[in-house]
């Protein structure tokens, strides 16, 4: 496996995997691996010739009072688990290389970059936006992987790809759990023993609101109800938002039908952990990809 920190030398090594004839495949991270980053390096082995795995946590997409400086990090440890995985080359600038001197562009995402997580982190989906842009840039794959536990991120990637003509098929992968239901997040490490045993409540909550509307519930404030009775059990939790909501446009309404999301996240001691449940809902409740 090729390691780079380079803009240039990763294009010249991604120009010859072209050359000869690979499709290029890539999974851009911001590190710390866990079985999500590995199962989305492994899904981009399956289906393509060379396969790109970007780590760089991008300041832009952090608020001022936000975890950049703690972010957790382990190169040494990322490098070997991607080759593991079946990475070709793990591209990891720093963040002289993406954000030189007088670097001032940014990609503005709408309104659906303000709702959800975009109403406690301001900005946030504009970094991620200008990043993933400046990545797609530089790498020019064929497929992008990302996980499904960001739903808003992936709803918010299709949207800017789809509509600044980039030429990249974005894929989906589904979000990978813990035995106990929490869904894996490079962020579950801060939580102390105590608060780990407490964060699977949110995973609950959704499957709590999946049921209701299983048996024949479709009034977003009922199921809203069941979601905040369920994550009220636990003391430790403190919820920022839970919302059920179109898949695609990320809006409220007052009944539940067709492709919708739920989707909660919360705050346990110093980690803000996020989860959600993608659903088509009509006369039988399905899961459904984002
Ligand atoms: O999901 C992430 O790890 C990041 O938001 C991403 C897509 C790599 C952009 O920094």
């Amino acid at each position: 496996m090729k390691f780079e920190t380079s803009i240039t030398e990763t294009r010249q090594t991604i120009a010859k995997a072209r050359q000869d004839g690979l499709s290029v495949g890539y999974v851009p991270t911001m590190g710390y691996f866990h079985d999500g980053h590995l199962s989305l390096i492994r899904t981009a082995r399956e289906s393509c010739g060379f396969v790109v795995v970007s780590i760089f946590v991008n300041p832009l997409q952090f608020g001022p009072k936000e975890d950049l400086a703690a972010y957790p990090r382990n190169i040494e440890r990322d490098c070997s688990l991607a080759a593991q995985a079946g990475a070709d080359l793990v591209f990891a600038p720093g963040e002289g290389e993406m954000y030189r001197p007088r670097f001032s562009t940014a990609v503005e995402v709408g309104r659906l970059g303000t709702v959800l997580c975009g109403a406690s982190r301001p900005g946030h989906f504009r970094g991620v936006a200008t990043v993933v842009v400046k990545l797609l840039n530089i790498v020019r794959p064929d497929v992008a992987f990302f996980g499904e536990k960001d739903a808003q991120q992936l709803i918010i990637i299709r949207r800017v790809v789809e509509d600044l003509d980039i030429p990249t098929t974005i894929k989906g992968i589904p979000t990978v759990r813990e035995a106990d239901g929490l869904a894996m997040s490079s962020r579950n490490v801060y939580l102390t023993p105590e608060e780990r045993g407490a964060a699977p409540v949110i995973y609950r909550a959704l499957l709590a609101a999946e049921d209701a509307i299983k048996r024949g519930e479709r009034r977003t404030a009922e199921v809203l109800g069941v979601i905040g009775g369920v994550l009220q059990t636990e003391p430790l939790l403190k919820p920022d938002y839970f919302a059920a909501v179109g898949l695609h446009d990320l809006e409220e309404r007052p009944t539940l039908q067709g492709e919708i999301l739920l989707a909660i996240a919360a705050r346990i001691g110093k980690a803000r952990l996020i989860d959600n449940l993608p659903l088509d809902v009509s006369d039988t409740v399905k899961r459904i990809a984002i």
